[in-house]
């Protein structure tokens, strides 16, 4: 065996790969797959995604190792998410994992050593033959959350679209699916109990074009939710490739299409909530839930069936979501003022967070744990509560220093509905200008934080809101290339601070380009848009405060 300077274009980089002197593997149709116990996810989707690529119709195996043939394995002297592939010269491949993730994990470093046409779904030409040279790669995860959440309230993403992303997030080994359910624009999940929030809540009148301060409006009926059903084929397609999911639920601001449907749910003393309808624009709104008992048994109920719809097991977390609530309607409420002193709370920053500490106690007394957008710290955190870092790192540090678990997603890093660069070009652009290397720069531990704390960073997600995200050509525009990029931050070693290598990894990304390609991925190429990528009618607007690109 002989170390690799460069790993054979893996995405992301595993921790080691080594050539072996032999000779290579071939893989054909009389290959065969032999399962370990415990290997059944990856079992399944080698044949019913690896193999229909590639025409290879993988039998069953008798054996472990056998010539000729694919074996699984659980080994329980790995990590739980680590695996060793190894190409053994002339026989066969052999995948152990530290469970059944970590084969998982395995096996889709084997589908980028089988090449570009692994990606597609049917073989684009002649020949199932598969040369793969003898080697071992060993590699195991930085961080146990590499996630990415998608928000679905502001443009609607169809239940196949969401199970696509679901494949996308597993070839670039993430494992956490953040799904951003509610908000001011629609409400979309079904709740049986609550029937009004998807009748009334998940459809608006009209819809903003463009950032907020666009002049444009697509004058028509926008909406969409899931039903039950599709929430539970969501979650076990996550299930099957090892992602867990969270759903969010974001009270107590983000509530307009909530108020629409149930008008009592708003602050009725000081707003005309009747009157409401989910949001047709974007922003911070000031329709935010009342502090009341009858709001939090509403919410109670509509969490009960969210915690049947996402099991414990895939589950562990349910994001409350806890951001961008205005107090001004709780400051005006004489409601929420007679709360206030009821409580003892003293203002409203302690109206919110006795908010938050309810349902921090109310979940876990049912066994899974709160997290929450970092203005959940405004007030004091609940016990037991972890935080999504967006507002930069600061939060989180707040956090971490102070022993609670914390997932960075700076949105000054990895909010991938922002810009990739600051041309005439981009398609109706907003944020902070965050290119390709911005984020393979990212480091969700930032510098000078005590080795206790950094214990407490899980890892990372990025962030994908939709307001200028109106379908899945331009979700393939934002996300990619930059998920590939963040998907090395969370997932391979950081050799030393700051000391990621662009170059290199430019080099390798190449190479995934032709797998996006396969895959039938619209990546931002290199180059900028596409000519049908630019988009006319709304221009760019910097993010307020921000210098052009820092
Ligand atoms: C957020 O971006 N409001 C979490």
């Amino acid at each position: 065996m002989t170390a690799e300077a460069n790993p054979p274009d893996l995405i992301p980089a595993p921790r080691s790969t080594e050539r072996g002197a032999g000779t290579d593997f071939t893989a054909d149709a009389r290959t065969t797959l032999y399962a370990g116990p415990g290997t059944g996810t990856t079992e399944r989707w080698l044949r019913s995604v690896v193999g229909p690529a590639l025409g290879l119709p993988l039998p069953p195996g008798e054996t472990e190792n056998a010539e000729n043939s694919l074996t699984l394995l659980v080994d329980e002297t790995l990590e739980p998410e680590a695996y060793r592939l190894e190409v053994v010269g002339g026989r066969g491949v052999e995948i152990r994992g530290g469970s059944g993730a970590g084969v998982f994990w395995g096996a889709q470093t084997l589908r980028q050593l089988l090449g570009p046409e692994a990606f597609r779904r049917a073989p684009a030409g002649p020949g199932a033959a598969r040369a793969l040279a003898a080697r071992v790669i060993e590699d195991r995860p930085r961080f146990g959350w590499r996630g990415m959440m998608l928000d679905v309230a502001r443009h609607f993403t169809h239940k196949t679209d969401v199970l696509r992303c679901l494949d996308l997030l597993a070839a670039h080994k993430l494992n956490v699916f953040h799904f951003h359910l509610t908000d001011d624009q629609g409400w979309r999940v079904e709740i049986k109990r609550h029937p009004k929030l998807t009748e009334v809540g998940a459809w608006r009148h009209r819809t903003k074009w463009g950032h907020r301060f666009s002049e444009l409006w697509d004058e028509k009926p926008y909406g969409g939710y899931y039903t039950q059903d599709d929430i539970r084929e969501i979650v076990a397609y996550a299930a099957e490739r090892h992602i867990t999911v969270v759903p969010e639920i974001d009270v107590p601001g983000h509530s307009q299409a909530a108020i629409s449907a149930y008008p009592e749910l708003g602050n009725t003393d000081v707003v005309d909530t009747s009157a409401l309808t989910p949001w047709d624009t974007w922003g911070i709104n000031p329709n935010v839930l009342a502090p009341t008992e009858s709001t939090l048994r509403f919410y109670e109920g509509v969490l009960e069936e969210i915690l049947d719809l996402f099991p414990a097991e895939t589950s562990p977390f349910v994001h409350i979501g806890g951001d961008e609530c205005p107090k001004d309607q709780w400051k005006r409420s004489a409601t929420a003022q007679a709360r206030i002193a009821e409580l003892g709370v003293g203002d409203e920053d302690g109206l919110q967070s006795w908010f938050i500490r309810h349902f921090d106690t109310w979940l876990t007394a049912r066994g899974r744990r709160l997290i929450g957008w970092d203005e959940i710290l405004e007030g004091g955190l609940a016990p037991g509560a972890a935080v999504s870092s967006w507002r930069g790192y600061a939060g989180g540090v707040e956090a971490a220093e102070s022993g609670h678990d914390v997932v960075m997603c700076p949105e000054q890093q990895v909010y991938l509905d922002f810009r990739q660069a600051d041309g005439p070009d981009e398609p109706m652009p907003i944020g902070y200008v965050r290119t390709l290397e911005d984020v393979y720069r990212f480091d969700p531990v930032p510098p000078g934080l005590s080795p206790e704390a950094e214990a407490h960073i899980l890892g990372a997600q990025a962030n994908v809101w939709t307001e200028v995200i109106q379908e899945r050509s331009r979700f393939d525009y934002q996300v990619f290339p930059r998920l590939a990029a963040f998907a090395e931050t969370v997932w391979s070693a950081l050799p030393a601070p700051g000391e990621r290598d662009y170059a290199e990894f430019e080099g390798r990304m190449a190479t995934h380009y032709r797998r996006l390609d396969a895959l039938g991925v619209d990546y931002r190429p290199p180059g900028g848009p596409l000519p049908w990528q630019k988009r006319p009618g709304v221009t760019g607007f910097p993010r307020e405060g921000a210098p052009p690109n820092v």
